[in-house]
């Protein structure tokens, strides 16, 4: 049977990926960042997952304000990375997994979550940023992928709680595949940013270092975090948290934290990182 062994946490700051492009990683402004990545890189490359979940968000990339899904999954082969403006990211394309994939929308439908089955989808520094923070510059990633987008962009947004029981329904979909793999599951975005307006350039260290804590060890309490809190507290993009809820409820109520990093600032943004293990 397959399982979840895993669950990462960490923003996907577009620069990251162009330091990383770039050749910039050694620069005195990028080394504190990438120096706690270190050991997330050796850990997964220890780990070799079967298959990683990306919970993210699309920047109005390959959705616009025309189509607008609260949940997509991709159930595509294969996804082409994005020309977000500067053209494509030099990364490879992201590799799926059709055949989990479908099974999770037929799980997940069927559990009540109606998730948007998407079938073709370029992807963007949502779901690149997080690979590359993993894995470096491969000539391939290592392995196949299912991309779950999650709206963050324009509101409503769905609740912490929502994302968190649609973890548990992912970690059921998971569990009821019928093919051994170890799969594990990024939730990607946050921490507080705000990239607009009159607060653009906010960054909230006490609320993201309680959020990581909270998140970690009191994973119902976090998830019962209200948008107001995250709007007026992390700046309007730190709604993007929310996708860590996803994470977090594919995971054992108790788990063990591996690995926390947290850094400000990258961009405009501060970034969060958790890599948390189910106990055996
Ligand atoms: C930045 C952060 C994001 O999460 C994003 O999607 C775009 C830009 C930033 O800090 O520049
Ligand atoms: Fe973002």
């Amino acid at each position: 049977m397959a399982e979840i062994i895993a669950g990462v946490a960490m923003s996907h700051v577009p620069a990251i990926g162009v330091a990383v492009d770039q050749g910039l990683t050694d620069q005195e402004y990028w080394k504190p960042l990438f120096a706690g990545f270190e050991k997330s890189r050796k850990w997964i490359a220890e780990q070799k997952p079967d298959a990683i979940i990306v919970v993210y968000n699309d920047h109005a990339t390959a959705f616009s304000l025309e189509l607008i899904p609260t949940f997509a999954l991709g159930c595509a082969e294969k996804y082409d990375i994005a020309d977000e403006g500067w053209g494509a990211r030099p990364v490879p394309p992201v590799i799926g997994h059709p055949d989990l994939a479908w099974h999770m929308a037929q799980s997940l439908i069927l559990d009540e979550f109606d998730m948007t089955i998407v079938n073709n989808m370029e992807v963007d520094h949502g779901l690149t940023v997080p690979l590359t923070i993993m894995y470096d510059q491969p000539e391939q990633w290592p392995c196949p992928v299912v991309p779950l987008c999650v709206n963050v962009v324009q509101y409503p947004p769905p609740t912490g709680n929502r994302c968190y029981n649609l973890g548990k329904a992912i970690r059921r979909a998971v569990e009821s595949f019928d093919k051994d793999m170890r799969v594990i599951i990024f939730g990607t975005g946050g921490m507080s940013h705000q990239l607009q307006a009159e607060r653009a350039g906010l960054i909230n260290a006490d609320f993201d270092n309680r959020f990581l804590e909270m998140i970690v060890n009191e994973p119902e309490k976090a998830a019962a975090i209200p948008h107001v809190e995250y709007l007026r507290e992390s700046g309007s993009e730190g709604i993007e948290m929310v996708m860590w809820h996803v994470m977090r409820g594919a995971l054992d109520e108790k788990v063990k934290e591996i690995h926390r990093h947290y850094h400000v600032p990258a961009s405009n943004t501060a970034v969060g990182h958790l890599i948390l293990e189910n106990i055996k």
